[in-house]
C-alpha cells in the first residue's frame, strides 16, 4: 500500500516534469501580462468579437509551438489577417514565445 503511493506521486511528478520541460522556452507569467490585449478578442466565452462579426479562434490549450509559429506567421506576412498582423507586429520573439506559453497553459 505505501509502495503504491510511493509510485504514484512519483508518477504525478514525472509527468507534471515533462508538461514543464515542453513549454520551457516561454515565460507564462510574463505571458500574462503581455497578453492583456489579446484578451478582449480571445478571451470571450464564445469565441467572438465584442460586435460579432466574426469568429476568434479558441487560443487557450493550444500547443505553445503551434501559437507562436502562428505569431510569427502573421508578423512576416505568411498569415494575412489583417486584424492579426497588426497585432503580431508589435511582438518581439520573445514575447510571442511567453504568449504562447501563457495560453498553452489555460483550459480556456
Ligand atoms: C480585434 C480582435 C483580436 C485581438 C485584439 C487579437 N486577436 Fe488573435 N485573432 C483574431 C482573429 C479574428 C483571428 C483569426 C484570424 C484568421 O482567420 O487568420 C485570430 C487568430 C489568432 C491566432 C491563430 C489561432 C489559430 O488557431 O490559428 C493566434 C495565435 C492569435 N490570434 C493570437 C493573438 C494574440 C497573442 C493577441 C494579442 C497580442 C491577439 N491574438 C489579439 C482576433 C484578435
Amino acid at each position: 500500500m505505501r509502495t503504491k503511493t510511493g509510485l504514484m506521486i512519483l508518477t504525478v511528478c514525472l509527468s507534471s516534469l515533462a508538461t514543464a520541460t515542453s513549454f520551457a522556452a516561454g515565460d507564462a507569467e510574463a505571458g500574462r501580462s503581455k497578453a492583456f490585449t489579446c484578451m478582449g478578442c480571445h478571451g470571450v466565452a464564445s469565441y467572438t468579437n465584442a460586435y460579432p462579426t466574426y469568429h476568434v479562434p479558441k487560443l487557450g490549450g493550444q500547443h505553445a509551438q503551434y501559437l507562436a509559429a502562428a505569431l510569427a506567421a502573421y508578423k512576416n506576412g505568411q498569415r494575412s489577417h489583417a486584424t492579426m498582423r497588426a497585432q503580431a507586429s508589435n511582438l518581439s520573439d520573445q514575447d510571442m514565445e511567453d504568449i504562447a506559453a501563457y495560453f498553452a497553459g489555460r483550459t480556456e
